[in-house]
């Protein structure tokens, strides 16, 4: 019987023990002990999958990969310590020296850094697309271009890219294809169906979803992910057992969770399109954003995040921030409480002004993660702060 994603979050863990527990118990150990040095020997030949040690797998870990692979229909996957723990283990296991790597433009800041700072040190380039021409992808294919590497819909801008045309344009030239699906979720989107190999997350977002926990994982098919988990056994950025048992519970509660983000984001970006001080509110469910067709075809809803543009510039949008009373200014997002950030001063400060303005980031630029807070008091707080700044 084939089971809905609502089951598969609920119903999906690891075995009971002797305790018959109705939650999962937290594997909270660095090692796991053998009976005998001809099983130990055995373990670590791969012939068995006992685990070792918690660098490797752990139970807990083992449930919340397994879990969020099922959720996105791919066949394996690997748990990371963070977002970037897995964008990163998703480069090194598969690119080598003089590969070359085809990006999206807009990308998360640190994932920017990755590439232009770290990755090019050892010889992997990589070229940026940008997400209104989606005409160019392949023409920016070189001999050596091994992965394409997308957020969609990005952070912060929103962009979204065509999936199934990526597909079939990794597919057609048989490169890696690559999506950090942070923003959407395997509840709003799934990559794998259109053709994508791997698939990233920052679990800390969304998937936690009370900003509790850093996490993050791979997920694609079992060849693939074998060569993600050789790379982080061997290099570290395990996820620990904790973090995963809070986050395993949270996918439980991920589908209703992100019914409410979703709704509370697109009643909050309909609400700004009739505010004065604002312009420029970009929300992948309103018509008026420049990919609206696609986000309808490839994502079930709009997402938790909603982009605008204070008007006036940095300053009101500085005494915008301040006037909050209810959203919270922190880094994070996909939270249950509703956050506003600025991006040009916060994660995308590293890049250059023309770097920024490339991917839409303008200095009056505020970013919302709708929260689960009852919307009118979300879209009350916004507007009474845009006008105490407006003023
Ligand atoms: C799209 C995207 N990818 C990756 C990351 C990195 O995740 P983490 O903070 O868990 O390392 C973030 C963090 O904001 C993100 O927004």
């Amino acid at each position: 019987m084939d089971k809905h994603f609502e089951t598969l979050a609920v119903r999906t863990q690891s075995g009971q023990t002797l305790h018959k527990e109705h939650a999962v118990p937290l594997y909270l150990t660095s090692s796991f002990t053998f009976d005998n040095a001809e099983e130990m020997r055995a373990a670590f030949a791969d012939e068995t999958d006992a685990n070792i040690y918690s660098r490797f797998s752990n139970p807990n870990t083992d449930e919340f990969a397994e879990k969020l692979a099922l959720l996105e229909g791919a066949e394996a996957g690997y748990a990371t310590a963070s977002g970037m723990g897995a964008v990163f283990a998703s480069f090194m296991a598969f690119l080598k020296s003089g590969d070359h790597l085809l990006v999206c433009r807009s990308v998360f800041g640190s994932t920017h850094t990755v590439l232009t700072k770290y990755l090019s040190r050892w010889g992997i380039t990589h070229s940026y697309f940008d997400a209104d021409k989606p005409e160019s992808i392949e023409g920016l294919i070189q001999k050596n271009t091994k992965m394409i590497f997308v957020e969609t819909p990005s952070n912060p801008g929103l962009d979204i890219i065509d999936l199934e045309l990526l597909g079939k344009i990794a597919n057609k030239h048989n490169v890696l294809l690559n999506i950090d699906n942070c923003f959407a979720t395997p509840y709003l989107q799934q990559p794998i169906k259109y053709g994508a190999h791997i698939v990233t997350h920052s679990a800390t977002k969304f998937i936690d979803g009370q900003g509790r926990v850093l996490g993050g994982a791979v997920v694609g098919k079992k060849e693939l992910i074998k060569e993600v988990y050789l790379f982080c056994r061997a290099t570290g950025p395990a996820l620990s057992p904790f973090n995963a048992w809070v986050l395993s519970k949270s996918l439980e509660t991920l589908a209703v969770r992100m019914d409410r983000h979703c709704d509370n984001a697109l009643k909050l970006a309909k609400a700004l399109q009739k505010n004065k001080f604002v312009d420029h509110i970009k929300y992948p469910f309103l018509e008026t954003h420049p990919q609206y067709s696609i986000a309808k075809k490839q994502m079930k809803q709009g997402g938790g995040i909603v982009t605008f543009n204070i008007k006036a510039g940095i300053e009101q949008g500085k005494k915008f921030l301040d006037a909050l009373q209810i959203c919270s200014l922190t880094a994070n997002l996909g939270d249950t409480r509703t956050i506003a950030t600025h991006p040009a001063s916060t994660t995308h400060a590293k890049l250059s002004e023309e770097e920024r303005q490339a991917v839409g980031i303008t200095p009056g630029l505020v970013r919302i993660s709708a929260g689960l807070e009852h919307v009118d008091d979300i879209i009350n707080d916004i507007e009474q702060a845009l006008l105490v700044s407006g003023n």
